[in-house]
């Protein structure tokens, strides 16, 4: 990818994001620090304009993969959700994620898991909190955590920054809620996807 091309304020972040990886010392506090920078990004014209030019990624679990940084390995990725879609219930195993929407709405829940855990296969979840997420707001979902993002009315854009990639390096948590059926797969397949201006 080249500097040259891409979006001045998408490049701004990427080097925040990299003075902030150099100075603070730990996941938790670069992706506290991150949560911030996004939320500025994403109220950003340029790139909610931009962002109407994105393909769709419902089809096929996918996710466009914008940057993957070669020396800290924070991912940035992409995702364009069609009105209405039912979203999973899943985790995004150790990585922390933060996901802001640039267009449209989504409602963000999260859940809690109920059962002591030791029947293979199995997690029992409760509903914990049911939110609106919206243009210009930021989501900071830690390690583990038990989310689902379901569509809203309309097409949504949502721009997302992952402490590390773990699509095609470790298996997520997916969850059924009716049944309990808990299962580690795959996540999504990413798309290089270049964000120019
Ligand atoms: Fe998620």
């Amino acid at each position: 990818m080249s500097t040259a091309k891409r979006l001045p304020a998408f490049d701004k972040f990427i080097q925040e994001l990299r003075a902030a990886w150099v100075v603070l010392p730990d996941t938790e506090a670069r992706m506290r620090k991150a949560r911030d920078l996004l939320e500025v990004l994403v109220q950003d014209e340029s790139m909610r304009r931009t962002c109407k030019s994105w393909p769709d990624t419902d089809g096929g679990r996918r996710n466009l993969l914008f940057y993957e940084d070669p020396d800290y390995g924070f991912a940035i990725n992409g995702v364009v959700h069609g009105a209405n879609r039912k979203g999973s219930i899943h985790d995004h195993a150790h990585s922390w994620t933060a996901y802001g929407l640039l267009e449209g709405t989504e409602t963000l829940e999260r859940y809690r898991r109920v059962d002591d855990g030791s029947k293979e296969g199995y997690a029992k979840l409760e509903i914990e909190t049911i939110t609106q997420g919206t243009p210009g707001k930021v989501d900071l979902v830690p390690p583990f955590d038990i989310h689902a993002e379901q569509g809203g009315p309309a097409k949504s854009y949502g721009l997302i920054l992952r402490s590390e990639r773990v699509a095609g390096k470790v298996p997520q948590g997916n969850y059924d809620f009716e049944t309990g059926a808990y299962r580690r797969v795959e996540g999504p397949t990413n798309v290089a996807y270049e964000i120019t201006g």
